[in-house]
């Protein structure tokens, strides 16, 4: 069966209700699925068997311990945009050379830690930080290993905030002035060359946009090592979308696009490395919450449920479609639903129009494909405490991240007393 489903009529991640996870926990909570993370990550080994390909998991779409581990022990890398992230990798377990930091604005600071923790490459978006990343590495005594991430004004055909390969989208180096930049790099003292990168969006459903910009790359690889450069890696970046609406929304499998990877890029024999985050754990997680109010409007019935959009944001912000599905598959009647949270604004709505067997308080609804950039975007708006995580493995349960308490979250401002009048 599916890692998330009804048993018996009651909604169970593998092989536990929510209800169980409920009453342990309280509501809302995040709640992921072992087995779905691995089964997305071993499709990924079987999609590359055939090259030499080294899967960094971003973290950014879920980087609690727990699950970095989880991939870790599976063999994964990371890849990191922050000196906290690389230090969530390090503290995971993931080793130095399997991770690659990626992002526009790597500070100096940033940039000497990751060369202390002898990182595998820096992946370089300016010519500026290309400075700083030389400089760092000479005052320490090192060579930093980078690849530039190339925009290669491709159109990744997603949501215009997650799209990243175009003109004018602030990421990568523009594909005009890579030859430029990498001899530039090459007669720098702290720089050793060794791959080229690329990063064209996310939640990415159609091949093309891989293919045009794969095709890029190849030209950009014969060119750059027609100029005497070593280029030995290239970094896929990562993209692959979910299908976020239960099979409505087909998408393309790692093997398709390792496929396209192979008729673009495998002629070059370099080794590749992948990002992928979304797609490795998207849609092993979900968001458990209680319904407070049923609020019969004019129009409308809003569903008033105890998570927010400060818990889960995608879908105020990118107006991201998210299953909901109630606890019981119920033969009881349904009704249409506004699903909201209790945020003071009006974009803390889940989903409209949604049919779901008819609702009392007290009742858990399932946000599905809440696993990527749920709780790593989550907020303490509105004075709301960060819901905890657990994952689920088999017909057990662990909590991954405790839920804090009120004085956690006040208890970090400062009281402020005004200077002595006198
Ligand atoms: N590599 C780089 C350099 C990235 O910037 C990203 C995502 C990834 C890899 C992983 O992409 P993925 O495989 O997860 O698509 N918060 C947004 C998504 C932002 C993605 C940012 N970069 C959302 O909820 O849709």
């Amino acid at each position: 069966m599916a890692v998330f489903g009804y048993r018996k009529g009651k909604y169970c991640a593998e092989k536990v209700s929510v209800r169980r996870i409920a009453q342990s926990c309280g509501t809302p909570f995040y709640c992921y699925s072992r087995s779905g993370i691995e089964a997305a990550y071993a499709d990924y080994v079987a999609a590359f068997a055939a090259c030499d390909a080294l899967i960094c998991y971003a973290i950014k779409a879920n980087s609690n311990q727990s699950i970095i581990g989880l991939l870790g022990a599976l063999g994964a890398g990371a890849d990191v945009v922050s000196e906290g992230e690389l230090r969530r990798a390090i503290a995971a377990g993931i080793p130095g050379d399997k991770i690659v930091y990626s992002g526009v604005a790597k500070t100096a600071t940033e940039i000497e830690f990751a060369l202390r923790s002898n990182i595998r490459q820096f992946n370089v978006e300016s010519e500026p930080e290309l400075e700083q990343i030389s400089a760092a590495a000479v005052r320490l005594g090192k060579k930093a290993n980078v690849a530039f991430r190339i925009n290669p004004d491709v159109d990744a055909l997603t949501h215009e905030k997650i799209s990243t390969g175009k003109v004018e989208n602030k990421f990568g180096i523009p594909w005009q002035s890579a030859g430029k930049a990498y001899a530039r790099a090459a007669a720098m003292p702290g720089i050793n060359i060794c791959g080229i990168d690329i990063h064209i969006g996310s939640q990415i459903t159609h091949l093309e946009p891989y293919s045009l910009a794969f095709e890029r790359v190849a030209e950009m690889v014969e060119q750059l090592r027609g100029d005497g450069h070593t280029i030995s890696s290239i970094d896929l970046g990562g993209g692959l979308g979910i299908d976020y609406r239960n099979g409505a929304e087909p998408v393309p499998t790692p093997a398709q696009y390792a496929e396209v990877a192979m008729s673009k890029l495998g002629h070059l024999g370099c080794q590749f490395i992948l990002e992928p985050g979304r797609s490795l754990v998207g849609a092993a997680g979900i968001l458990v919450g209680r319904v407070i109010y049923v609020k019969r409007g004019s129009q409308t019935t809003f569903l008033i449920v105890d998570a927010a959009m400060n818990d889960f944001l995608r879908p105020s912000m990118y107006d991201a479609h998210h299953s909901i599905s109630s606890e019981s598959d119920g033969n009881e009647k349904s009704q249409v639903y506004d699903v909201v949270g209790p945020v003071c604004e009006t974009g803390d709505t889940f989903g409209h129009e949604r049919t779901l067997p008819q609702q009392s308080p007290g009742d858990l609804i399932i946000i599905e494909g809440a696993g990527a950039y749920g709780s790593v975007m989550a907020s303490t708006y509105n004075t709301r405490c960060l819901v905890p995580e657990v994952l689920v493995d088999g017909n057990e349960f662990k909590v991954i991240r405790e839920r804090p308490d009120y004085s956690d979250l006040i208890g970090l401002d400062v009281p402020w007393e005004p200077p002595d009048a006198g």
